[in-house]
Formats: structure tokens, C-alpha cells, sequence
């Protein structure tokens, strides 16, 4: 017996239910309902008891797994096939790492309300304070070529800016290879770490952050001018548990795209949604910095820079500035 299901019928009820019906429906005693109503308080549920008439429910946490489960549609295919959600972890990523290595299916999703050590691109911190933003990582097992597996990356950037857009209309945009950016501030970011050997993806990690209710006030200097969140954005806040879900709903979709008819729509999408391609660049790879004017990216992600010479050049990796607009 799952507790989301208890959730289920409090919403669906406006009014009180009482305990012996949901005990009948869920075919559990009232006993049983009222330890899982003591735990769904626990989890930051508001509902009231009243002797004569039952439960009623008042207010539901904007981060809980039983309000992302009840409103993911059953028609999901593989992204959300299970669902884990932390109060603290060191990083999603390692987590998720952790549970791929158990065998965790394809599509599992790991969310925590904060990380101690959250991870971003090139060996940074990612900062990942409670009770404002979501980070979480998804298992995936595809079934394409370690050499491929960049596509991941471009897909979930992909799925999230479209999450984004679908939900808030804020015009989110993508800096290649995958940071999420509103007027070139950063609004969210994706670190995908993989196992593999030479000719197999054991397991990919697909890590997401999205700062979701965070006040620039809340950002250290060096981030302040360059960060944004959605409610920075929208000016006012959102129910994580809503982000993540349409996230989920996004990624799902892409996911089988990418496994029904490989690579080319995704890389289509990221290219209406790039705000990289067709600008000045410049790029820093470890201590070399080259600029260009980025062209375009290849089948396997890498972004295609035409150099002053007019030679072009691949890049696979690298921190990426927009000069226009770094200028400005
Ligand atoms: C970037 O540098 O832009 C990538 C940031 C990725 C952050 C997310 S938060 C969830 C997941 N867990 C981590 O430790 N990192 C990723």
C-alpha cells in the first residue's frame, strides 16, 4: 500500500473522507490509514482530523515524491519507472551511480532537497541549498555507442529547456553543450557522468540542476550577475514538485525519440533552441582559449567553431563565453 495513493484520495475528496471509506477503498484497516496519515504529516502534509468526519487535506509539500507519482501519467514509457526522494545527499549523481550499480532499472529517478557536495561541469561545486531548487540525476541504460553517448546530454538539455518553456513560457534557451540560460544568465545546468567500456554504456548518469526558488539575494557575488532562477524570472515562486514533473514528462519523451528514431530530431530541437549557434565564441579548453564563430554541432554533439583562418575546428568539451554579450 502506497502512500500516494492515500494522497490520491484526499484530492480527489474537496471535502473530508472519512476513515473507514478510505480503509474500505484501499482495502487496509483504519489503523493502517492512520499510521500512513502520522507519515505523510512527517512529510510536511497538512491534514486535518476531525473524529465525526475523517480527513481533509490542506496543504501539500511543494517537494514530495507522492505528488510527483500522482501526477506523472501512466502512458510513461521508461523515465520515472522509480522514483527516489532525499531530504540530504552528497550528489544525486553518486547516488544515482550507486543505484545503477544495484540494478536499478532504466529511467530511475533520484531527487534530494539538497546536496553537500553537488557537482557541475569541469570539476566545480554546484551550489545546492534546501528547500529552494531541484537536483536530481536519472538513470539511463541506452543502447547506442559510448561515442554517442554526448547525445544524452544534448537531450536532456533539450527536455529541460522545453519543460521550462512549457511551463513557465520564460523563453529558455540552451549555451552549447548544455547550460540553460534566460537574457545569458544561467538558469540551470546538466552534468552527465557515464560507465562504460569500449563498446557499451553500462550505465549513464544524467545529472539536473535548475534553480527554481532562489533569490539572487541567496547567491554568492560571483554568481549574482550571472545566475538566474524561474522565480527571478516569473517573480514568483513554484512547487518543485511541479518542475520536476514536467521535467520527467519532457525527458520521457525524448528518451523514446531518441531510441525510436535516433539522434537527428534531437539534434533539430537543440538547434531551434540554441542561443550559441551563430555567435562569436570563446572557448577555454584547459589553459588554451580560442574564438570563433560557432557553426553548428555534429552528429555526436561536438560544436563545429569556424576559426578567424576559416578552418574549422571540433570541440568536445570546454567552458564557452558568448563575446557579444560577455562584452557588453
Ligand atoms: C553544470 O555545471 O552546469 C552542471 C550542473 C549539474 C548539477 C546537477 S544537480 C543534480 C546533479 N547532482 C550533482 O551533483 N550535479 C548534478
Amino acid at each position: 500500500m502506497k502512500s500516494e495513493e492515500i494522497v490520491r484520495l484526499l484530492k480527489d475528496r474537496d471535502d473530508f473522507i472519512s476513515g473507514a471509506e478510505m480503509a474500505n477503498i484501499l482495502k487496509i484497516t483504519r489503523a493502517a490509514i492512520w499510521k500512513r496519515i502520522t507519515l505523510l504529516r512527517k512529510k510536511g502534509y497538512t491534514i486535518q482530523a476531525s473524529p465525526a468526519r475523517g480527513y481533509r487535506l490542506i496543504k501539500s509539500p511543494e517537494l514530495s515524491m507522492e505528488e510527483i507519482k500522482i501526477s506523472l501519467p501512466a502512458s510513461l514509457r521508461k523515465i520515472g519507472s522509480q522514483l527516489r526522494i532525499f531530504d540530504s545527499v552528497v550528489s544525486t549523481n553518486k547516488v544515482a551511480a550507486e543505484f545503477a550499480a544495484k540494478d536499478y532499472p532504466d529511467g530511475t529517478v533520484i531527487i534530494s532537497d539538497t546536496q553537500t557536495g553537488g557537482k557541475g561541469r569541469l570539476g566545480r561545486l554546484w551550489l545546492s541549498p534546501p528547500e529552494k531548487n531541484v537536483y536530481m540525476s536519472i538513470i539511463m541504460r541506452p543502447d547506442i555507442l559510448p561515442k554517442d553517448a554526448t547525445i544524452l546530454t544534448i537531450m536532456s538539455s533539450v527536455a529541460c529547456a522545453s519543460a521550462i518553456r512549457n511551463l513557465t513560457s520564460i523563453p529558455v534557451t540552451i549555451k552549447w553543450p548544455n547550460d540553460m540560460l534566460v537574457s545569458n544568465k544561467k538558469l540551470g545546468g546538466i552534468l552527465t557522468e557515464i560507465k562504460s567500456d569500449m563498446d557499451r554504456i553500462h550505465y549513464a548518469v544524467v545529472g539536473i540542476g535548475i534553480n527554481i526558488n532562489m533569490d539572487i539575494s541567496d547567491m554568492p557575488d560571483e554568481l549574482k550577475t550571472i545566475s538566474t532562477s524561474i522565480k527571478n524570472e516569473t517573480g514568483e515562486a513554484w512547487a518543485r514538485s511541479q518542475v520536476a514533473v514536467s521535467i520527467i514528462k519532457e525527458l520521457d519523451k525524448w528518451y523514446d525519440i531518441l531510441s525510436k528514431m535516433g539522434k537527428k530530431p534531437i539534434i533539430d530541437e537543440w538547434l531551434q533552441l540554441s542561443a550559441t549557434i551563430g555567435q562569436k565564441v570563446k572557448i577555454t579548453i584547459g589553459d588554451t582559449i580560442l574564438t570563433g564563430i560557432a557553426e553548428g554541432i555534429d552528429e555526436e554533439g561536438m560544436l563545429i567553431l569556424k576559426l578567424p583562418d576559416n578552418s574549422f575546428k571540433k570541440i568536445s568539451a570546454g567552458d564557452l563565453t558568448h563575446v557579444r554579450a560577455a562584452e557588453q
